[in-house]
C-alpha cells in the first residue's frame, strides 16, 4: 500500500455524502406523491430507500471525519419534476441512484492498493447500490416479461 493522497479522497466522500443526503430527501419527498392501490407497499420501499440513504450519508460522513477532514453541509442536486406516475418516480430513481454508484466506483479508483478500508468501504458500496439498481429495474420491467428495464444499468 502506497501512502494516500487525502485530499481527492475526501473531494470524492463528501459528493457521495452529498449525493446521499440528496436520497433521503428525493425518497422523502417520493412517498408523499404515490397514490392507489399499490400506495402502502410502495411509500414502505420508499421511506426504506430513504433510511438506506441516511445510513450511506453517515457512513460517507464518518469516513471524511476519520480522515481528519471536513464533512459538507451541503447537499446533492435535486430535481423536482412534479411527476406522480410510480414509472417516472423509479425511473428518476434509478438515474439518481446510477450517480451515486459512479461517485462510488470514482472512489474506489482513487483509493485502490493505497488504503484496504476505503477499498473495502467502496466495493461494499459498490455492491449495495448495483443491488439497488438491479431491484429498481426489476420494478420498472413489465410484469410476465423477462426484459430488462430500457433504464437497466447492467
Ligand atoms: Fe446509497
Amino acid at each position: 500500500m502506497t501512502e494516500i493522497e487525502q485530499e481527492p479522497v475526501v473531494a470524492v466522500l463528501n459528493r457521495i455524502l452529498e449525493s446521499e443526503l440528496a436520497g433521503v430527501v428525493r425518497y422523502t419527498h417520493y412517498s408523499f406523491l404515490v397514490f392507489g392501490h399499490n400506495r402502502i407497499p410502495i411509500v414502505s420501499w420508499l421511506n426504506d430507500q430513504a433510511v438506506e440513504a441516511l445510513a450511506h450519508a453517515r457512513s460517507a460522513g464518518e469516513m471524511i471525519a476519520t480522515l481528519g477532514a471536513y464533512p459538507s453541509l451541503a447537499i446533492g442536486p435535486l430535481l423536482d419534476s412534479h411527476k406522480t406516475d410510480i414509472g417516472v418516480i423509479l425511473r428518476e430513481s434509478l438515474d439518481a441512484e446510477a450517480e451515486a454508484l459512479a461517485l462510488y466506483k470514482e472512489l474506489f479508483t482513487v483509493v485502490e492498493g493505497h488504503s484496504v478500508m476505503l477499498e473495502e468501504y467502496a466495493r461494499q458500496m459498490i455492491y449495495a447500490e448495483e443491488q439497488h439498481a438491479a431491484e429498481v429495474d426489476k420494478m420498472l420491467r413489465k410484469p410476465g416479461g423477462l426484459a430488462a428495464s430500457a433504464h437497466n444499468p447492467f
